[in-house]
């Protein structure tokens, strides 16, 4: 049985599978990015805390639910990471905003952090750390070891797709991190690509194939 949740929604699939389209420019590639991300957020943060407050409608007084505690935070993993940005400050206007940016020192194959940067009191928010494409796992399971060591607890991951072997690697690294995905494709190439993914989000989202 997989580790991660699936989110099969009609709009999201069909909007994937244009996404998926080699011949989608970048300008399509990325509103349908936001789109996804905005539908998958929905669901992501269904479970958020909420709490009952008094307020007055012009009818009567009544006692309803509120969002409770400090406001959530969205990690982006640079730069394919920023695709997601869009639609989930869409939806959450209020998150603030995280970034990690970490490249693999090609001699030793090391998470190398070139960037982060994150709000306070991360240990008190419910953190979602966001990446289109769970290929290996590596830059995943490195971005989650340095958010959990800024402090951060209550961690959900979001991507776009994701390969078997991904999924296996990070809820390993971190069981307690439960994973949101909108496709579980067959495998990763020779590359680390997703097979039958749709290439490198990077390039897709920022035209620099
Ligand atoms: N990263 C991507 O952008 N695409 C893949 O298929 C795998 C990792």
């Amino acid at each position: 049985m997989s580790k991660a949740n699936l989110i099969v929604h009609p709009f999201i699939q069909h909007k994937l599978t244009i996404m998926r389209k080699k011949e989608t420019p970048p300008a399509i590639f990325r509103a349908l990015l936001q789109e996804i991300s905005f539908l998958m957020g929905y669901e992501v943060t269904r479970d958020l805390p909420t709490e009952d407050v008094e307020i007055e409608t012009p009818v009567a007084k009544t006692s309803k639910p509120k969002l409770v505690g400090r406001k959530m935070c969205i990690h982006s993993i640079l730069r394919a990471g920023d695709g997601l940005m869009k639609g989930l400050l869409e939806l959450i206007p209020t998150a603030k905003v995280g970034h990690v940016g970490l490249y693999r020192n090609p001699d030793d194959l090391h998470a190398v952090e070139y960037y982060f940067k994150a709000p306070p009191n991360l240990d008190e928010r419910f953190n979602l750390v966001v990446d289109p494409m769970l290929a290996t796992g590596n830059s995943a399971i490195a971005a989650l070891d340095r958010i959990k060591q800024a402090g951060a607890k209550n961690i959900t991951f979001m991507c776009l797709l994701s390969a078997p072997e991904g999924i296996e690697a990070l809820s390993d690294a971190h069981p307690d991190v439960p994973i949101y995905t909108a496709a579980i494709d067959e495998k990763l190439n020779e590359k680390s690509y997703i097979v039958p993914g749709l290439g490198d989000a990077g390039d897709r989202i920022f035209g620099t194939l």
